[in-house]
């Protein structure tokens, strides 16, 4: 599979005229696995011609150790820390190309990322990502469980991702509650810190907002818990509203300075 797309990729810069590169990332692997307080070094460079490379982050997270090395742009730390794990991107700025590599900061206290918010404000019928980060990819068969220990609600499902946490798809209200994210390390349970879930009731007529939240929602989901809830959870009150409702349409009169004025009667020519 990898070989295949290898190959694909291989033709496909030969069949470009010119060529046309991407990025290189060194270590070449999708994830690089980092102790938590140890050294990070990520390097990249692009063999186009007189190209420039820069490191982003998403949502643009600050990135710390960045050194500019004659058209490499390297990352280096030496003591790299929790707020360090992500994915790291290096674009071409003069192609907009791209690679990528995710960073793991492996803690050896906690297998997931400590939360420093623990409350998720959800609108009913979005889907809402628990931001359960793993901190080290050997931690699998994630699973999402009660913090009571009972039975998840009827009808939830939820998928996860090492990456991005556990998403609940098509929330209800009946989902309301503590949720924990599970998973093992070494055959051994591995548990995250408690997340309660707040379930909000959408009114018919927030419609169109409701899908913008609920997009931006995704969006800021993918965030990792060292991002507080984002504003944009919050409800509105229906009179936030009123700006995004169209104006009644103006009544006749203010069309009036539009309108021709009637032409003159001929009653005025006569002497
Ligand atoms: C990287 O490129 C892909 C398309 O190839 C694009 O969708 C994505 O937004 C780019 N990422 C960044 C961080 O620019
Ligand atoms: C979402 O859940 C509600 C019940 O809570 C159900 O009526 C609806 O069909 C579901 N929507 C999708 C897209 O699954």
């Amino acid at each position: 599979m990898d070989h295949a797309w290898f190959l694909r990729t291989v033709l496909l810069l030969f069949a470009l005229p010119g060529g046309w590169f991407k990025p290189v990332i060194t270590p070449d692997a999708p994830h690089l696995v980092i102790l938590k307080g140890g050294q990070l070094e990520l390097r990249c460079h692009d063999d186009a011609e007189a190209s420039m490379v820069q490191w982003l982050r998403e949502k643009g997270r600050k990135i710390d150790g960045e050194l500019k090395e004659d058209g490499a742009s390297v990352i280096f730390l030496t003591s790299t820390q929790i707020q360090h794990m992500g994915r790291y991107t290096c674009e071409n700025t003069q192609t907009g190309e791209n690679s990528s590599i995710y960073v793991y900061v492996k803690d050896l206290r906690n297998a997931f990322v400590q939360s420093m918010v623990n409350g998720l404000l959800v609108r009913e019928g979005g889907d809402c990502t628990i931001p359960c980060l793993v901190t080290d990819p050997a931690v699998n068969h994630l699973s999402l469980l009660t913090c009571a220990g009972t039975a998840l609600p009827a009808g939830l499902t939820y998928i996860t991702h090492p990456q991005r946490g556990i998403t609940i798809r098509n929330v209800s209200k009946a989902f309301d509650g503590c949720y924990i994210c599970a998973g093992q390390m070494d055959d051994k349970p591995v548990k995250s810190s408690h997340y309660n879930l707040d379930v909000r009731p959408v009114g018919r007529c927030l419609g169109f907002l409701e899908m913008v939240l609920t997009a931006e929602h995704e969006i800021h989901g993918e965030e990792s818990d060292l991002d507080p809830t984002p504003p944009t959870l919050h409800i509105p009150k229906p009179t936030h509203l009123h700006p995004l409702i169209p104006k009644p349409t103006p009544k006749p009169t203010h069309l009036h300075p539009l309108i021709p004025k009637p032409t003159p009667k001929p009653t005025n020519l006569h002497p």
